[in-house]
């Protein structure tokens, strides 16, 4: 079985899944990454954050993000695409990022990360999450040091910055929260579509929306409202993807029983199913993939994050497919 295969069979570009480096050096872990066509596509979770890039100005350590850049491009399965992430986000900074700059001082700081990240994997990068999580779950801008220094100006500027560093990559906004007006009733959604619209007045170049789809067991958008957001976003760019999947059971109740099972294939299949019908809508390309964050329990970030949810991935922890498994390649 073989979900990058299907999917691409299905008019999807690839079926992905995120990866940290730890993982590279577990053989069960590689085998089953590696192992026939499951994935089309890689997302570094970790490597490429700017706190791992540069950790100190001036001194940069691609040694993590090449590993698995090259892992992508030796992939056992065939040549795997990356998605490149992230370049601007408030988390994952290292120190000397997070403390009070002037605007000149921020644009410089920016440009020079933008440009060294673009220009290291300048023709390695499908796309790259430009800004990440820029507004709270209140609609609310994030009050990042680009944000304090520059106000909401340094999304475009970051946007321009990497039009201009490497034109050839799919330039992406990248935030969760935006999946359904059911889920997330405040602004965060119309905020964001409204932030969109002023960054390309203003001559930023954005191509794609990632849905990061961080989600729940029985609180999933149904497919078709999942579907109408995501063609919202595709009246202001070009694409959009799902790129951080996974579905937790929250609270998680152990020994997890066949109706948990159950209810999460079900949910995967909503989402996956959504932009499946973003296609059908269009006539064409416009959901381009999905991307799994992490494809095994056994190192999915929910248990680390929230000690009681959990079991939020396609296969368990000791590398069996689970019915969600099955249930997303029946939808191809
Ligand atoms: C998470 C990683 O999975 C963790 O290992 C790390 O400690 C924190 O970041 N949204 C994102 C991802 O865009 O980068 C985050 O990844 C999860 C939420």
């Amino acid at each position: 079985a073989q979900l990058d295969k299907y999917a691409k069979l299905a008019g999807l570009s690839y079926f992905g899944t995120a990866v940290d480096n730890p993982r590279l050096y577990n053989p069960q872990y590689m085998s089953a990454l590696q192992s026939s066509d499951e994935f089309g596509s890689l997302t570094p979770i970790n490597a490429q954050k700017w706190k791992n890039i540069e950790p100190v100005q001036q001194v940069f350590t691609w040694a993590e993000a090449d590993a698995i850049a090259n892992t992508a491009k030796a992939g056992v399965g065939g040549k795997k695409t990356l998605r490149c992430h992230t370049m601007v986000w408030f988390k994952g900074l290292p120190s000397w990022v997070e403390t009070t700059y002037s605007r000149a001082d921020m644009e410089h700081i920016l440009t020079a990360h933008i440009q060294n990240l673009a220009w290291h994997f300048k023709g390695r990068c499908y796309a790259w999450d430009v800004v990440n999580e820029a507004i709270d779950d209140n609609g609310v801008f994030r009050q990042s040091p680009m944000y304090k220094a520059m106000g909401i100006d340094f999304i475009t500027f970051s946007f321009k910055t990497a039009a201009k560093a490497d034109p050839s990559a799919k330039l992406y906004y990248n935030d969760y929260a935006l999946e359904s007006p059911f889920l997330s009733p405040g602004p965060k959604i119309s905020i964001t579509l409204a932030m969109l619209r002023t960054v390309k007045a203003q001559g930023g170049t954005v191509h794609g929306v990632g849905f990061q789809s961080h989600l729940k067991v029985g609180l999933v958008p149904p497919r078709s409202e999942m579907a109408s957001t995501m063609q919202q976003f595709l009246e202001v760019v070009d694409e959009v993807a799902i790129t951080e999947l996974d579905i937790r059971h929250s609270p998680l109740k152990t020994p997890s029983t066949r109706a948990m099972w159950e209810q999460q294939a079900r949910d995967y299949g909503e989402v996956v199913g959504a932009c499946l019908d973003v296609n059908k809508g269009y006539g064409g390309r416009k959901c381009v993939g999905v991307t799994v964050w992490d494809f095994t329990d056994k190192y999915s970030w929910v248990p680390s994050e929230i000690p009681t949810e959990g079991e939020a991935c396609l296969w368990d922890n000791n590398y069996v497919k689970k019915l969600a498994y099955w249930t997303v390649l029946n939808m191809f």
